[in-house]
């Protein structure tokens, strides 16, 4: 089982993954958990990048990709995998659709998380209170919706077109939505 789940930040892309890949059996993959951990460490890797998600611009394709493709090539991948935040460019799509078919594999599934702009700066901000993220601030946060309107939206008229695309209304419980999910991805791949 081979899935990507997108939204805006805020839109509970995390939250959402975690039940996900627990469905499915497999491992769920955050780009933005792998900088995190890589800043909060000070690797090499979390000095290159602190700044960049400190203020709510992406890292560089080739720095993410080659995260990606060594995370992928990991044995618990081999039954599949679940990335949360990746793609969220072009290039990283074309990327992971090259990655793939290089090993005759393809996705299964596209879950695009649906929720009201207003309600995910709420999120955000309520967000920042418990868990202290350095770019859940309000400057960083009307950034990083900029930069993902501009950059990863659009990704999903490719899903969409590729007919992988699954909506799912992320307004809500955190319950209801992963219930509504489950339908739908489960109706999806069942077929
Ligand atoms: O996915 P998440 O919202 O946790 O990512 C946090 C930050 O990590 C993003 O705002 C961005 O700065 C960076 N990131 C990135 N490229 C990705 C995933 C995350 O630059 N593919
Ligand atoms: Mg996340």
């Amino acid at each position: 089982m081979k899935l990507l789940i997108m939204g805006a930040p805020g839109a509970g892309k995390g939250t959402q993954a975690t039940a996900l890949a627990e469905r499915y059996g497999v491992p769920a993959i955050s780009t933005g958990d792998i900088f995190r951990y890589n800043i909060a460490n000070k690797t090499p890797l979390g000095v290159k990048v602190k700044a960049i998600i400190d203020a709510g611009e992406y890292v560089p394709d080739d720095v993410t990709e080659e995260i990606v493709a060594a995370r992928l090539a990991e044995p618990d991948c081999d039954a599949g995998f679940l990335l949360d935040g990746f793609p969220r460019t072009m290039h990283q799509v074309h990327f992971l659709d090259t990655y793939l078919s290089g090993r005759g594999e393809q996705l299964d599934a596209v879950v695009s998380l649906l929720v009201e702009p207003e309600a995910l700066v709420q999120r955000l901000l309520a967000r920042a209170e418990i868990e202290g993220r350095a770019d859940d601030n309000e400057d960083t946060i009307r950034r990083r919706m900029e930069v993902y309107a501009g950059q990863t939206a659009p990704l999903l008229f490719h899903y969409e077109n590729k007919r992988l695309l699954v909506e799912v209304e992320g307004t809500g419980t955190v319950e209801e939505v992963r219930q509504r999910m489950f339908e739908l991805v489960d109706a999806r791949v069942e077929a």
